[in-house]
């Protein structure tokens, strides 16, 4: 008999909702409660419109919603129905007070901690899936032994789950994760916790592939593998700029580099930078940790992939404004692509919104596209960073490519959207202002086509032509 019937995920994220829809699609005999204290979103998840886009998460929702995958937002009802109760909740970068800038706020967590403390009626099995700190688990349950204390008939054992799904594949990673991760106490009660959701995962996922380890390494492994990956583009990042300062093209680099087995060929695409919710508020928790341990070289080290993030946004935004004859205020630019990604509508902390901002500081008028993110998100992330004064001054958004880049002094590629690579790149060139220029910030082109087209064309890591053409390196 398996020990897991009913699961209850707290969070009805980009995180819990896939999750959930892949638990629920290959474990019938278990059901499957999502919550979320925002009624609308629950709302949208019981709608025809899902409140996040990933490819293939419609289908598997619309099969499963009803049967055994439920949406709520009575959250204290699905807590008394749970056996396992996943927290699943944001972790944002905490934007006050201690640690400012730097710690994650840990707020949601424990206010689903004392939700589950003060709800609970029987025994659970608590899951941090939210990507926390290490020893977060240690106030979770800290916060449930002191209901137990009133209540003999609860226990609880919390284990360490992290999520490593990436958002634009999230089904399919979560259909064939690379491994799952469970972490829990040393101690049987913890064995049989982590057993149990062993057990979960075992509906699909070969046993070789789930790891499990104490709970601290797991909550440590994850912090460690965004940082890693982040690192990465930050590694080859940095390598673009040393292309494009003599005539090495970053991915020939990469090929190259690539092609050793210890080093591998993924994740070493040069690009604007990264963005999205978790590489840089996650590598910060990491800052923020080694500095609370006085572990300062640790934490230097890898606040070095943040500083690297940063400069290549900086540097790709003034390469644009230096190439366009250093003014562009008053000047249409186009920019394709706003989401941190492709196949994803999600914009939090996309490089898009970076660069954009660098150029409405230049006073450029920007026409953005981006075949996912609505009008009214790309707003209001721009009036974070900028104003709202300024965006309805500087900003319009386009549903036609075609349209955003009429007239434009330049197109510049954010996201890497397949739809990019099959415009008709002629039709766009003959509808702009000439000289006409193509800043690509994400190696989506081939230079020498768009410059026999007519463009003048700037490819991250590529070196401008007068560099190439005589072959010999810049002096610094
Ligand atoms: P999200 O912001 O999309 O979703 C979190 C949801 O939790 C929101 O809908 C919010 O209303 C809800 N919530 C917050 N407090 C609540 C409470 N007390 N009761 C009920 N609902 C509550 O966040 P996302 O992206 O799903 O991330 C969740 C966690 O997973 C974060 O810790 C993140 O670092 C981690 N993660 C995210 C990945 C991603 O690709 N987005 C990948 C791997 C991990």
């Amino acid at each position: 008999k398996k020990v897991v019937r009913r699961i209850t995920c707290v969070g009805a994220g980009y995180v819990g909702g896939p999750t959930c829809a892949m638990i629920a699609n290959k474990c019938p005999h278990i059901t499957v409660t999502v919550v979320d204290m925002n009624q609308a979103k629950i709302d949208e998840w019981n709608s025809d419109s899902l409140p996040i886009f990933e490819p293939g998460l419609e289908e598997i929702v619309m099969k499963c919603r009803g049967t055994n995958l439920f949406f709520s937002s009575d959250v204290p009802q699905a807590i008394r129905d749970a056996d396992l109760i996943f927290i699943s909740v944001n972790t944002p970068t905490k934007m006050y007070g201690k640690g400012k800038g730097m710690a994650p706020d840990l707020k949601y967590v424990e206010s689903v901690a004392r939700s589950i403390a003060e709800h609970a009626e029987g025994p659970k099995i608590v899951v941090e899936k939210s990507t926390v700190p290490v020893k977060a688990a240690e106030s979770i349950l800290s916060i449930l032994r002191d209901a137990q204390r009133t209540n003999n008939n609860l226990t609880f054992q919390v284990l360490s789950n992290p999520e490593f799904l990436a958002e634009g594949t999230a089904m399919r990673d979560l259909s064939n994760p690379d491994r799952v991760l469970i972490g829990g106490e040393d101690s049987e009660e913890g064995a049989k916790a982590v057993a149990a959701l062993v057990e979960v995962y075992e509906s699909w996922v070969p046993r070789e592939r789930i790891i499990t380890t104490n709970t601290w390494s797991s909550e440590l492994s994850k912090l460690v593998a965004n940082a890693f990956l982040a690192q990465r583009i930050s590694s080859i990042n940095s390598v673009s700029a040393i292309c494009e300062a003599t005539g090495a093209d970053v991915s020939e680099v990469a090929h190259a580099v690539g092609f050793d087995t210890r080093i591998g060929n993924k994740f070493l695409n040069a690009s604007v930078g990264f963005g999205g919710s978790c590489f840089q508020k996650d590598v910060l928790s990491l800052v923020y940790l080694c500095e609370s341990l006085h572990l300062n070289k640790a934490a230097e080290y890898w606040h070095g992939v943040i500083e690297i993030n940063n400069w290549q946004r900086r540097r790709f935004a003034d390469k644009i404004v230096a190439e366009l004859f250093n003014t562009v205020a008053g000047k249409k630019i186009a920019v394709f692509g706003f989401a941190f990604k492709k196949n994803t509508g999600d914009t939090r902390e996309s490089s898009a919104i970076h660069v954009c901002k660098h150029l409405m500081e230049e006073q450029a008028n920007l026409h953005i596209y981006d075949p996912k993110v609505t009008e009214s998100q790309m707003r209001s992330e721009l009036a974070i960073e900028s104003s709202e004064k300024n965006v309805t001054k500087l900003v319009t958004v386009h549903s036609d490519p075609y349209e955003a880049a009429k007239d434009a002094h330049a197109v510049v590629i954010l996201t890497e959207w397949d739809e990019f690579k099959t415009y008709d790149y002629s039709r766009i060139f003959n509808s702009m202002v000439h000289p006409a220029a193509l800043f690509d910030g994400r190696l989506l082109l081939k230079k020498k086509e768009m410059e026999s087209i007519g463009f003048r064309f700037f490819g991250i890591g590529t070196a401008p032509n007068h560099l190439t053409r005589v072959g010999f390196a810049a002096t610094p």
